[in-house]
């Protein structure tokens, strides 16, 4: 299964796919991970896309782009993978087709979770994340047990530094622009799906469970 996971900044894209990826044994490829992963290590591309990530703008295509085209020729992608926040621009979008056509697969489904621009800023400003583990949490929507402990692993909570009014405000900006012409782009492939993100979190999980499903069960 070929999934990508769509959304608009903080729609619960990073959330969905770690349920999913779960659920299907297939990995989770979170571009934005990888570049706070990278910014972590202080590497190279740490340093481009911190830059960017700062200004609430997207990184370089080609950038972006090689490093994707890399994580999906892991061994780990054979039997799918559900990409998180990739693509996000219509250059990307064509890169993955030609990507997936040279290992020979097929896009499954690009879903949306639709969510209001209001409430993503509630949700980005209150969203907290565990050093340790990764795992996410939300102040009011998902709180952890104890605050700023992560109930998995006992790892710090912190916030992450684009998660503030004004960075999230330039974070809608570009994905109005840059992204959301992706959704006629699947719709016109006849690869689109949307789930109405603004339920409780296991209300969208099961929802996209039954999409997921449905899709599958036309393949067979
Ligand atoms: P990235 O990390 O991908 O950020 P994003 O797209 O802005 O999305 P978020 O991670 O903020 O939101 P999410 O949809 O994952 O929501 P989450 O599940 O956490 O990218 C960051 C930056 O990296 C970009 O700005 C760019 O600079 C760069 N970048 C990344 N990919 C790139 C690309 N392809 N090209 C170029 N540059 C790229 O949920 C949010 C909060 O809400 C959480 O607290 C959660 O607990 C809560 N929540 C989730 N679902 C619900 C629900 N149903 N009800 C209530 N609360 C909920
Ligand atoms: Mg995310
Ligand atoms: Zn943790």
């Amino acid at each position: 299964m070929e999934i990508l996971m769509m959304g608009a900044p903080g729609a619960g894209k990073g959330t969905q796919a770690a349920y999913l990826s779960k659920k299907y044994g297939i990995p989770q490829i979170s571009t934005g991970d990888m570049f706070r992963a990278a910014v972590a290590e202080g590497t190279e591309l740490g340093k481009q896309a911190a830059a960017c990530m700062a200004a609430g703008k997207l990184v370089p295509d080609a950038v972006t782009i090689g490093i994707v085209r890399e994580r999906l020729a892991k061994a780990d992608c054979e039997k799918g993978f559900i990409l998180d926040g990739f693509p996000r621009t219509v250059e990307q979008a064509d890169a993955l087709e030609r990507i997936l056509s040279e290992q020979g697969k097929n896009l499954t489904l690009a879903i949306n979770i639709a969510v209001p621009s209001e409430e993503l800023i509630e949700r980005a400003i209150g969203r907290r994340l565990c050093r340790k583990c990764g795992a996410t949490y939300h102040v009011k929507f998902k709180p952890s047990r104890q605050e700023n402990v992560c109930d998995a692993c006992g790892g710090e909570l912190y916030q992450r530094a684009d998660d503030t009014a004004e960075t999230m405000a330039k974070r809608l900006g570009v994905y109005e622009a840059s992204t959301l012409p992706l959704i006629e782009y699947y719709k016109s492939a006849g690869k689109y799906a949307e789930v109405d993100g603004r339920c409780p979190i296991s209300e969208v999980t099961a929802e996209l469970i039954k999409v997921l499903d449905a899709t599958e069960d036309r393949g067979r």
